[in-house]
């Protein structure tokens, strides 16, 4: 196995290794080790099939299905496809997915641990994924807006993004996904489980207002954030080839998915997604 740095923000190619094979238990623990210190792994030429990717990516954890109803897989409920390509003679619900800065799952409260995204099929050029590395974000921040940070908490609202315009959801299922996923609030400031280090926790795509605040006055803070938060010497962008599979910690990133690229052509990624622990509660449960 060959690590090889991709930016200064994060990112580790790794080569030398087949994901579809067994692999024994110290190669294992070396993929996790290298993810924790890079954040987001590559490793190219992952011609395998949707059953090796589940396979794979079980090993790190138990997989979750997508929490918003109609975006989970059908034959496999552990896969989330995101295609621009119509699906049973629909349009796609997913082919917009993804165009605003977030991390996944920042509207629920067990946030994803982390996310293996596997490349099917690709534009000619562009269908990027930009990742940004959300410990540089907190850990440039002047020691008193730290301070200050560690008493916030942002209401995030997976709607505010459908709501926007963003997305391709019907009006409808945009009600649904209310009833089904209330404005959560969560810590602006995390600490990874597994690092210890301190992440900053902020997703402009739900990003609403800061808990106690009106939007009015959140708008400042949270808008500075958003901007600081994604900085471009806080990021690494993916530029996908065929088969390519990415394996991202959602615990102290942000990602966004730019419309990079010719539409008419198919963008086509399968995703597993690892099941995060609670964090964060319901804003309605207050009252
Ligand atoms: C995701 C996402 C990234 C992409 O899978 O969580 O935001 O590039 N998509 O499709
Ligand atoms: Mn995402």
């Amino acid at each position: 196995m060959r690590l090889r740095k991709l930016s200064y923000a994060g990112g580790a190619e790794i080569t030398g290794v087949d994901l579809g094979k067994d692999l024994p238990q110290v190669v294992l623990d070396d993929i996790r080790s290298a993810w924790l210190e890079h954040l987001v792994l590559v490793f190219p030429e992952q011609e395998f099939t949707i059953e090796q990717h589940i396979r794979f990516s079980r090993q790190f954890g138990e997989l979750e299905e997508h929490p918003l109803k109609n975006l989970q897989g059908t034959n496999y409920p552990e896969i989330f496809e995101i295609t621009n390509e119509p699906v049973d003679g629909k349009p796609s619900e997913t082919g917009e997915i993804g165009r605003q800065w977030h991390s996944d799952g920042a509207y629920t409260t067990r946030p994803p641990t982390g996310s293996l995204l596997h490349c099917r099929a690709l534009p000619d050029v562009g269908g990027n994924t930009w990742f940004a590395n959300m410990y540089m974000a907190y850990e440039t921040l002047s020691p008193k807006l730290q301070e200050l940070l560690a008493g916030l908490e942002v209401v995030n609202d997976v709607n505010l993004y459908y709501r926007r315009g963003n997305g391709s959801r019907s009006q409808g299922k945009v009600e649904e996904d209310s009833k089904a996923n209330p404005p959560v609030i969560q810590p602006m400031v995390r600490t990874h489980p597994e690092t210890g280090r301190k992440a900053l926790f902020v997703s402009e795509a739900v990003g609403v207002r800061i808990h106690g605040m009106t939007e009015e006055e959140s708008a400042p803070l949270l808008q500075f954030l958003f901007r600081h938060s994604t900085r471009p010497e806080f990021t690494y962008r993916h530029y996908w080839r065929r088969f390519d599979l990415v394996f991202w910690d959602n615990r102290c990133l942000q990602h966004l998915a730019p419309k990079d690229f010719d539409f008419s052509q198919v963008r086509h990624m399968c995703r597993t997604t690892l099941t995060g622990t609670p964090c964060g509660r319901v804003e309605a449960a207050l009252g």
